[in-house]
């Protein structure tokens, strides 16, 4: 297509305001996917994905639209939807000129939409206001054009209006798309220059890389050059995104397309990389390329021992196709052999532990996650702490560093309350607070990573009703004061069950913990002391007293087979769990940690 008939564009939406619905409806509409082919929600195309309502991965897809006698090329990018992803979906802006701003017209604009909207602006995309769902019952439509007006500043014959569920206003979108979204600039002789926003992991193809071209041309059988990876590749087949790829000669300046060169691990693969080519490359790499690193740090062990090469295999299959996960081996005395992941959040390693069980099949236990320290030894050693086992000892120890972020919480204002005390509770410290519209206030807090980890996001959300936007971004380490706090069963430490945790928090979560284990520990024949402590210090304690436990009064003696099928289930029993010192812990103690509240 020639650069002038093409428009890039993603849709901004909060989750549910019917982003996927709508997408489905301009495929039909401009013929790119048949009725037939028609399955609900086709952008989300992980089962996953479905069940959790967010995009994990973005995708992009080509539309053709036939408009005033010339036939535009629409390439919509999808864009994931959850802090964790924030990074991709920087870069899946970046491919873009345009955005249409979705808002339910039963629910208004939600604060979520927000961070993505200013991420948009930020570069430069033309908003195009979109009201949903006018065919509901609730439908407020006169009240969410005011608050799109109050937000963007835009007049009221801007908005438009459609119900993705009938098709009533999807053509005016399309038409808006084309008439209000700038064409690409870009020139296609230029060297190439193309920016990877995402990429897909096919078991028989490879990495598929999706780009969007800013100059120059690539063709298939070009040698490539991904600029920071500084790697080289055969371009094997380069093409365009519809419902399936679709081989092309080439991919001209201003389109979207993909790319595959035979590459099998998407770490090669980054997201934000440029590509350009070997013979006659481009002067500089588009900007804005991150190095996307982990954030959060757990073992996954395999919950019976012999499993762990098998392991291995999954997590290794697992990394093929995303380059965010890092793993290194790790041994644990209570867990014995397993790896120490990153992960890019908290919704990050949920997936990976859910993909584990439910496409490698693997049972796994994951232990306290934790974020990165960096500590410094009396002899002047500089120490990364992935693992609570990596902290030197208090002797060694010189002073420890955590990661900071800046938080920018936008809101309704009777909620400032509820999130200062919370934020506050959280060791934040407030930067900033500012009204965006007389609605709507915007907080920004300096804050430890490691506080926000775990259930800042969840609390958020029911401290404002959901009605809160929020986003970080790292600010570099400061010094604090973070101990290493044991778990000791009858005096011998569970390794397993160690944290890094601020000082000011350790007693409580001491305390707690240990009443979590009191729970989760089944009672044994002897006495159980559970000790939380600091060095040699026990700042909390709980006892489970002894137990003699016949499991076979229940059958009266009698009958013999059925003692022994109760003994042999109790031995069944027994595999899930692991010998601490004396005591038998069961496998969901290990979990304990995250059943606090
Ligand atoms: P996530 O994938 O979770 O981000 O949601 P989404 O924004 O993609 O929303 P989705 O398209 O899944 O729509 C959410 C719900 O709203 C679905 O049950 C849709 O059927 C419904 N829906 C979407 N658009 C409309 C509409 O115009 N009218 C009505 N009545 N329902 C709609």
């Amino acid at each position: 297509p020639r650069i002038e008939h093409i428009r890039n564009f993603c849709i901004i939406a909060h989750i549910d305001h019917g982003k996927s619905t709508l997408a489905d409806r301009l495929l039909e509409f401009t013929h790119t996917i048949s009725e037939r082919e028609m399955q609900e929600q086709v952008l989300d195309d992980m089962e996953l994905e479905r069940e959790k309502g967010i995009t994990i991965k973005s995708h992009a897809i080509q539309m053709e639209y036939e408009f005033g006698g010339k036939t535009y090329t629409l390439n919509l990018i999808d864009t994931p939807g959850h802090v964790d992803f924030s990074y991709e979906v920087s870069r899946a802006l970046a491919a873009c000129e345009g955005a249409l701003l979705l808002v339910d017209a039963t629910q208004g604009i939600q604060a979520q939409t927000i961070s993505n909207l200013y991420l948009a602006l930020d570069h430069d995309l033309e908003i195009i206001p979109v009201i949903n769902k006018i065919d509901m019952e609730g439908a407020m439509i006169d009240e969410v054009k005011e608050q799109i007006i109050d937000l963007i500043g835009c007049y009221e014959e801007d908005i438009l209006l459609a119900s993705a569920r009938t098709g009533a206003g999807v053509e005016q979108i399309l038409k808006a798309i084309v008439q209000r979204i700038p064409p690409p600039e870009g020139d296609p002789d230029a060297p190439l220059q193309a920016l990877i926003f995402d990429s897909m992991y096919n078991s028989f193809r490879g990495v598929v890389a999706y780009y969007r071209v800013f100059n120059g041309t690539l063709r298939k059988g070009d040698k490539v050059k991904f600029v920071n990876t500084g790697r080289e590749y055969d371009a094997d087949e380069v093409g365009i995104l519809r419902l399936r790829l679709e081989p092309r000669d080439q991919i001209t300046a201003g389109n979207v397309g993909y790319i595959i060169t035979g590459i099998k691990s998407a770490s090669e693969v980054r997201v934000g990389d440029t590509i350009t080519l070997v013979n006659n490359p481009c002067q500089e790499a588009i900007k804005g390329f991150e190095e996307v690193k982990p954030m959060v740090f757990a073992g996954i062990f395999p919950v019976n021992t012999e499993d762990y090469e098998e392991l291995r295999e999954c997590m290794e299959k697992l990394k093929l196709n995303d380059a965010a996960l890092t793993f290194e081996p790790e041994t644990s005395q209570a867990l014995g052999f397993g790896f120490r992941c990153g992960f890019l959040g908290m919704l990050h390693m949920e997936i990976v532990q859910e993909r584990l069980e439910r496409e490698f099949h693997q049972s796994v236990i994951t232990t306290v996650p934790n974020v990165s320290f960096i500590a410094y030894t009396t002899k002047g050693e500089k120490i990364i702490v992935n693992n609570p086992s990596e902290m030197p000892d208090p002797g060694r120890l010189s002073r420890v560093e955590e990661p900071f972020i800046r938080a920018q919480i936008i809101t309704k204002p009777e909620y400032i309350g509820n999130i200062m005390t919370l934020c506050l509770g959280k060791r934040g410290t407030l930067i900033n607070q500012h009204y965006l519209t007389p609605t709507r206030v915007e907080l920004i807090f300096e804050m430890p990573l490691t506080e926000i980890v775990f259930d800042f996001y969840d609390k958020l959300k029911s401290q404002t009703r959901g009605y809160a936007s929020f986003d970080y971004h790292p600010i570099g380490y400061r010094e604090s004061d973070i101990v290493k706090m044991d778990i000791l069963l009858n005096g011998d430490k569970v390794d397993a069950l160690s944290a890094l945790i601020h000082r000011s928090r350790a007693q409580e979560f001491g305390r707690k913990l240990c009443e979590k284990l009191k729970e989760l520990l089944p009672r044994q024949q002897f006495q159980i002391a559970i000790q939380a402590a600091i060095g040699s210090k026990i700042i909390a304690r709980e006892n489970i007293s002894a137990l003699r436990k016949d499991v076979t009064a229940k059958c009266y003696g009698g009958d013999v087979s059925r003692k022994r099928k109760l003994l042999e289930k109790q031995k069944e029993g027994k595999k899930r769990m692991r010998q601490i010192g004396s005591v038998e812990v069961p496998q969901e103690a290990f979990l304990a940690v995250l059943k606090i509240n």
